[in-house]
């Protein structure tokens, strides 16, 4: 099912002063969803906001996300605040580029590697690193301990995304690299809910930003060196992304190229899938009557051996418990773009140069699409369900042809740690723990982490 935008040409709304002021001041708080949902509350799906002198159109309904995403997508490019503000991380790969001919060449050159065949390759890693996680979990925790999944899901998701790029051997550097990345992310979050003073000021945050940018350079050149030195034939992504040529030219992709792509892989793919892994544990742990639905599920499938390629579509309700996951807690809950030429969104008028920002926490919950959006209910994705929403009532992934092109690998990652979680353990959100709340950085934290009790089954 599709949506069709609202006729009638109108001026978008704007914000009072008052408002204005109260949005800052939550945004500083990083109590901004609250305050968006009041803004969509009282003024309806489109609405002008402004984050430190910057005006922005916020939108909220599926038709408005669907044409900017996929069928006016032609209008609308990354050069927008939230992309300005990473660019000194992502430097140009795929994630922030602008768009246009320079995207389409290098998401052509780079979508290959993420096919079905790649995918299923890259099972194997995640399988034996949470087999090695959860061997360690054997040994070091009892029924009684509490413990920070948090912690130890965002060092699996870096082992994971490392060995499937680089190969088994440089996962050990893992620790390191992830509390650059938490602190990075902390930075660059902050710096988008009050980018004041410029990032090119020295200050100590951003010269602490530069330091770790430096010091991931400089481990990403390391990797490609080697591999440059040894000549050595390899499995892995780095090894398709190097021998990939571009249709038109048939040259390999440069060398700054390359690093860049590389960095942004792993910025693509490690805490997206790190968040998502602590946000399945922390819901898992607190609906008991779907960890069941679960056991159920996995040990009549997988009989107590560890998840292939080809059980995936086998495991329907783990998968629908991502989904629903992916709804409430979307690790990628916003993002921007800017209309190229003047516009109409949603029978809305917009002006060329526009940012236009979409919000996929409030969109995930739109009261129209969702009956009760704050209540956990995997039932939402059965395939009935999902048939009679519109499309893009559910973005986790984004839309069009700039959608994630790690969504495959995300979320088979998902169902496979998910599975093999549930396979071995129960898993308790001690009720005496207060809620976790929503961290809302350039990713969807879980504030302080998720503390669980696993007690083998
Ligand atoms: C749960 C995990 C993930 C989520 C929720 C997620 C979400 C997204 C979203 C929403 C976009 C589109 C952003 C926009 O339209 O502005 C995107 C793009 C992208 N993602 Fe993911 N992602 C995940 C995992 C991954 C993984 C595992 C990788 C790679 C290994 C990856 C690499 C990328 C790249 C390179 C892009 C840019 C694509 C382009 O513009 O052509 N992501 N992701």
């Amino acid at each position: 099912m599709t949506v069709s935008a609202v006729a009638g040409a109108r001026q978008v709304p704007s914000l009072g002063f008052g408002e204005q002021v109260r949005g800052v001041l939550a945004l500083r708080a990083g109590r901004q969803v609250d305050f968006l949902s009041e803004v969509i509350a009282k003024h309806g799906d489109i609405a002008w906001i402004r984050m430190l002198g910057m005006r922005m159109a916020l939108v909220n309904h599926p038709a408005h996300f669907e044409h900017v995403l996929v069928r006016n997508h032609e209008n609308y490019d990354k050069d927008a605040f939230l992309f300005r503000t990473v660019d000194p991380i992502l430097r140009g790969g795929l994630i922030g580029v602008v768009g246009g001919e320079p995207w389409r060449r290098q998401r052509r050159l780079m979508q290959p590697s993420f096919h079905r065949p790649q995918i299923a390759g890259f099972v194997r890693n995640m399988t034996e690193e949470s087999a090695v996680m959860l061997d360690r979990w054997d040994g070091q925790y009892g029924p009684r301990d509490i413990v920070n999944v948090s912690t130890e899901l965002g060092q699996l998701s870096m082992r994971i995304v490392f060995r499937s790029l680089f190969g088994a051997r440089v996962g050990d550097r893992g620790d390191i690299i992830e509390g650059m990345f938490l602190e990075a992310n902390t930075i660059a979050g902050d710096y988008f809910r009050f980018p004041v003073p410029p990032l090119s000021w020295p200050t100590r945050k951003h010269n602490r930003l530069r330091q770790i940018i430096r010091q991931m350079d400089g481990y990403v050149d390391e990797v490609i060196a080697e591999r440059d030195a040894t000549g050595e034939e390899h499995h892995d992504l780095l090894a398709a992304l190097m021998a990939a040529t571009y249709d038109e030219t048939d040259e390999h992709m440069s060398r700054t190229q390359l690093h860049r792509e590389v960095l942004n892989l792993i910025i693509g793919g490690y805490e997206t899938t790190s968040n998502s892994v602590s946000w399945l544990s922390y819901l898992v742990g607190k609906h008991p009557d779907v960890q069941e639905r679960l056991h159920e599920e996995v040990d009549r499938v997988l009989g107590g051996r560890a998840p292939e390629f080809d059980d995936l579509a086998e495991l329907g309700y783990t998968r629908m418990v991502v989904d629903e996951m992916l709804r409430l807690y979307s690790p990628s809950w916003q993002t921007m773009r800017r209309a190229i030429g003047d516009d109409e969104i949603g029978g809305f008028t917009i002006p060329a140069g526009s940012d236009i920002y979409l919000n996929v926490y409030t969109l995930h919950r739109h009261p129209e699409f969702w009956a009760d959006p704050e209540a956990f209910d995997p039932e939402r994705f059965r395939p009935e369900a999902v048939a009679a929403r519109p499309k893009s009532a559910y973005l986790p992934f984004g839309a069009g042809p700039r959608n994630c092109i790690g969504k495959h690998f995300a979320r088979t990652e998902l169902t496979v740690i998910l599975a093999m979680m549930v396979q071995r353990y129960r898993i308790e959100v001690p009720p005496e723990l207060p809620d976790v709340e929503i961290s809302p950085l350039i990713t969807l934290q879980p504030k302080g982490g998720v503390h669980v009790r696993v007690t083998r089954r």
